[in-house]
């Protein structure tokens, strides 16, 4: 037999092939697209270091999320910027029933009622020094007190008509405590997307000037509950747990830096698994486009692409809204 044998290239030269071959394919279904959600009317605030993403004051989140369905994006994860003045050191304004989420979530629900609804239980847009739960006198966020304050906050969101709780503090044994609150409550149907493998990444940096979280948190960081960046076995502990504990979706955050990790949970546990690519993620790419140094829509294209290949189920991404209308089917 002549050389080569086996030539990789064959499927290659043509189009309509490659297509056949092809082994992943994006689709919008799989997308969840995040929005910040201010106070007042009639607001449309562009967040600087986050171009093409802004915050909206409720009136105006109603048209734009019903742009997103239309899109066929099933679900958007909310995420609310609260003034200075509401924020605590019990962080009470979470579970507040009226609260600028709550009351969010409610008219979602009632404008747009198959938009998927996703919405962060963590303290962090609450409390005064930024930190995701509650801290003693040294400044240390406590586990078990945070806790319930979560359950609280997951509580109030379900009855407002929450879709999908999604744990995002990294406080150990949450997952279990919200998921029994939340059946004896009777909203056995309140999915949990459970942040498991989230790491204390630098990645957040744009997300927290959106949510006006940077300065509070100072030089504080969030190293004692998030997960350094170094560790992987640790991922898989951490998505075992959440897992045991009732988590119907796990999640590993960062993404794009963190795709070994989505390899592992995937191929490890093969249950539905979410990725975020996350603020730092989206400006990274987006100011290079933006540059022309990399070409839209091709590059967010295959950053998504090669989470999907990875082994998420699910993308978390500030794209989606742009990218929807370049993924065919
Ligand atoms: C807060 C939260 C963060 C993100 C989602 N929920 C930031 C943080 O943990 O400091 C990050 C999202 C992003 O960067 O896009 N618990």
């Amino acid at each position: 037999m002549s050389f080569p044998t086996e030539r990789l290239r064959r499927p290659r030269a043509k189009a309509f092939s490659r297509r056949m071959v092809r082994e992943t394919r994006l689709s919008v279904d799989q997308l969840i697209y995040p929005m910040f959600v201010c106070e007042g009317t009639n607001q449309v605030q562009p967040i600087e270091t986050m171009p093409g993403i802004c915050r909206y004051s409720l009136d105006v989140l109603l048209v734009e999320a019903k742009k997103i369905f239309d899109l066929g994006i099933p679900a958007i994860a909310l995420f609310p910027v609260v003034s200075g003045s509401l924020r605590s050191a019990d962080a009470a304004e979470a579970y507040n029933p009226n609260g600028l989420l709550q009351n969010t979530i409610r008219a979602l629900k009632k404008e747009v009622p198959e938009l998927g609804l996703m919405a962060d239980v963590a303290l962090d847009p609450f409390t005064s020094h930024g930190q995701d739960g509650l801290t003693d006198d040294v400044g240390y966020v406590m586990n078990d007190e945070t806790i319930e304050v979560l359950v609280k906050q997951a509580l109030s969101h379900a009855e407002a008509g929450v879709d999908i709780v999604a744990p995002s503090d990294m406080m150990d044994g949450r997952i279990g405590v919200i998921r029994k609150a939340l059946d004896e409550a009777g909203f056995i149907h309140t999915q949990i997307m459970a942040y498991s493998a989230k790491y204390a990444s630098t990645f957040y940096g744009p997300f927290r000037d959106a949510v006006s979280s940077k300065n509070l948190l100072g030089k504080g960081t969030k190293e004692t509950y998030q997960m350094d960046p170094a560790n992987a076995e640790e991922a898989l502990r951490e998505v075992a747990l959440d897992l045991e504990e009732g988590a119907d979706m796990v999640m590993v955050k960062p993404a794009l830096p963190y795709l070994d990790i989505v390899h592992q949970v995937k191929t490890r546990f093969q249950r539905p698994l979410a990725a975020f690519q996350v603020s730092g993620e989206y400006t990274m790419l987006r100011y290079a486009m933006d540059q022309g140094a990399l070409s839209w829509p091709q590059a967010a294209l295959e950053s998504l692409t090669c989470i999907k290949r990875a082994g998420a189920d699910v993308i978390i991404t500030y794209f989606a809204k742009d990218i929807a209308p370049f993924i065919k089917g």
